[in-house]
């Protein structure tokens, strides 16, 4: 499988520590020095498939195709403007792409991972020609914005890319997951209600609404799983860890991504960084990354990379890619 484009968007307020600090009892030291977050971007209206949408159109335009060659969107979310139509569908009316089929996945923050795979097993059974693959969030829908211990966390982005078919660039994939480990982050829920329930009123349903994690349990899950799955993808691959030019990690909290470089013993140089800028932004923070490295030249003399995440679910993943 080969990536013909990518692209990425975010909206354009941008909230930092300080504007949070006016919100929750926090501060910039403490987020910064727990996380390495500095700031994120919220939206004041445009929702998930609007930034897709923008995303979408940058990587099509990139990959030198046209939004009518597209023929499979895959979109990756947690937070889609509605449960019907999908997100994809969406997206597809809004850049005109006619010729695509089109469905969501949500595996969280691991979500664009599963779309990759899932492009790449189309591609290799020869079903589809060019898949436009996008992972985006507007995770403050779903943040409680009087929880300091989650709401400093996140922000609003999306990222796409265009692949298609090609032999002569390997790809590898690992993803897991454990339902029984759900209720460490979970959220948004829309519980049964009908004729025959009683006692779902609206107040229970606006508590349950909320993403809530439990972050140090998040955060040890997160340090031993990344590294084994990256282990595991790396000897499906037959390649060495030093071998791997780049890491292109979910960019959650700067301490997993350190505690990460650390385990596998590779370079910290070597896991690039852009949370600083917009948080964690879920199944959009691989493909924001990426998209950033190769328009700012960094991937140039890359010809190896790894991408891994983790995330609700749980969920996890790592995908070893050639370019
Ligand atoms: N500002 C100031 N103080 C705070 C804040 C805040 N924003 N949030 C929590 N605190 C306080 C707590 O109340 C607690 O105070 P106490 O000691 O008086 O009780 C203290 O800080 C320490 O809280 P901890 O939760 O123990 O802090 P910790 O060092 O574990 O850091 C963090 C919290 C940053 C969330 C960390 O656990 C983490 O990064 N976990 C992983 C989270 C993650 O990656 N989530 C996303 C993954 S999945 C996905 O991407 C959707």
């Amino acid at each position: 499988m080969k990536i013909l484009g990518s692209g990425h968007y975010v909206p354009h307020t941008k909230v930092t520590n300080d504007d949070l600090a006016k919100i929750v009892d926090t501060n910039d030291e403490w987020i910064s020095s727990r996380t390495g977050i500095r700031s994120r971007h919220i939206s004041d209206g445009e929702e998930a498939s609007d930034l897709a949408a923008n995303a979408a159109m940058e990587a099509i335009k990139d990959s030198g195709l046209n939004a009518t060659d597209i023929d499979m969107i895959l979109l990756a979310t947690l937070t889609p403007d509605r449960m019907l139509p999908n997100c994809a569908c969406t997206v597809q009316k809004k850049i005109g792409a006619v010729n695509a089929t089109c469905f969501d996945i949500n595996a969280a923050c691991s979500g664009f991972l599963f779309a990759l795979n899932t492009a790449n097993a189309y591609l290799t059974a020869g079903m589809y020609k060019n898949i436009l693959v996008i992972g985006t969030e507007t995770l403050s829908k779903v943040t409680d914005w009087s929880d300091r211990s989650t709401c400093v966390l996140f922000g609003d982005g999306a990222g796409a890319v265009v692949v298609t078919a090609d032999d002569s660039k390997s790809f590898y994939a690992v993803t897991g997951a454990d339902g029984v480990k759900g209720p460490v982050l979970a959220g948004a829920s829309t519980p049964l209600r009908n004729m025959l329930i009683k006692g779902n009123d609206d107040e229970n349903l606006a508590d349950s609404y909320f993403m809530k994690m439990d972050g140090q349990e998040v955060f040890k899950f997160a340090v031993t799983k990344v590294p084994e799955c990256i282990g595991q993808v790396l000897e499906k691959a037959d390649v060495a860890v030093e071998d791997i030019d780049l890491f292109v990690l979910h960019q959650a909290n700067i301490r997993i991504i350190s505690s990460v470089s650390k385990r596998l013993g590779v370079d910290p140089e070597k896991f690039p960084v852009n949370l600083h800028k917009y948080g964690n932004t879920s199944a959009a923070s691989i493909p924001i990354l990426f998209d950033e490295l190769r328009k700012s030249g960094a991937l140039d003399n890359a010809h190896k990379i790894v991408l891994s995440g983790f995330g609700g679910g749980l969920t996890w993943g790592a995908s070893y890619i050639e370019l």
